[in-house]
């Protein structure tokens, strides 16, 4: 296929997300090698994203490559309930580089589908049914992860899920308060959330739900003391 049918059909035919249609101008990638793509110009480009974050490892890492391809020729998928050495080595592993309060881990597609099943356990074991994210925040796009979401693209969800509470990151650097240092900035946002989870009734909150740090709502660090003290809370 030429590079020109490949981005028509692409714009004929693909739903690109969170783009307007008729603007679509993609890329066609012919290939790719470590930390590069290329174009079917034979352009370069330094792929300063990793494709976002998928491919921390580089394109065309061979050793991933040759265990999907391994596993392919054994069997592509079993049911939840039959045991794999992939799915039990691989859960180990991670559970050894966790604290010690994660006990299992359950495997998803993806981090919204991770997100809402998150949401559903901690309802689960708390019996509590509200869930606070903030506003500054990305959780995915599916229906739950997508009202866990606080920025604009949780808009076409509303009036959305009762029971998502929105608060505000600790943005320092945007904030009309010109804090004295860090700990009094710390001090000033775990004063108003927990002011917010009084008023919404603690007995009624089931989860906190937050990147430690915000991502694509503008790489927001934390100031210090700011996690462990809303853990605290
Ligand atoms: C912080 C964060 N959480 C969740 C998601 C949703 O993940 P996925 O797109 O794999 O569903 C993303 C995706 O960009 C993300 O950046």
């Amino acid at each position: 296929m030429t590079p020109e049918k490949i981005v028509e059909n692409h714009k004929k035919y693909v739903l690109q997300s969170w783009s307007k249609q008729g603007n679509l101008n993609p890329i066609p990638v012919a290939k790719a090698d470590g930390i590069y793509f290329y174009d079917f110009d034979g352009n370069r480009y330094t792929d300063m994203s990793s494709q976002l974050v998928n491919l921390n490892l580089g394109y065309g890492n061979k050793a991933i490559g040759d265990a999907i391809k391994a596993q392919v020729d054994k069997f592509c998928f079993v049911g939840p309930s039959y045991a794999t050495e992939a799915k039990s080595t691989l859960a180990e592993m991670i559970i050894n580089l966790l604290p010690d309060s994660f006990g299992k881990v359950f495997f998803t597609n993806a981090g919204a589908d991770a997100n809402e099943n998150a949401v559903k356990i901690a309802r689960m074991f708390t019996g509590r049914n509200k869930v606070f994210s903030r506003y500054r925040s990305y959780h995915g796009s599916s229906f739950g992860a997508g009202n866990l979401t606080g920025e604009p693209r949780r808009y076409p969800l509303e009036p959305g899920i009762p029971g998502f509470v929105k608060f505000f990151d600790p943005y320092v650097y945007r904030e009309a308060i010109d804090f004295a240092s860090e700990e009094e900035a710390t001090k000033f946002y775990l004063t108003k959330l927990r002011e917010q989870i009084i008023y919404e009734g603690p007995d009624s909150v089931a989860a906190i739900v937050m990147e430690t740090i915000t991502g694509s709502n503008g790489v927001i660090i934390p100031p210090k003391g700011y996690l462990p003290g809303v853990r605290t809370i």
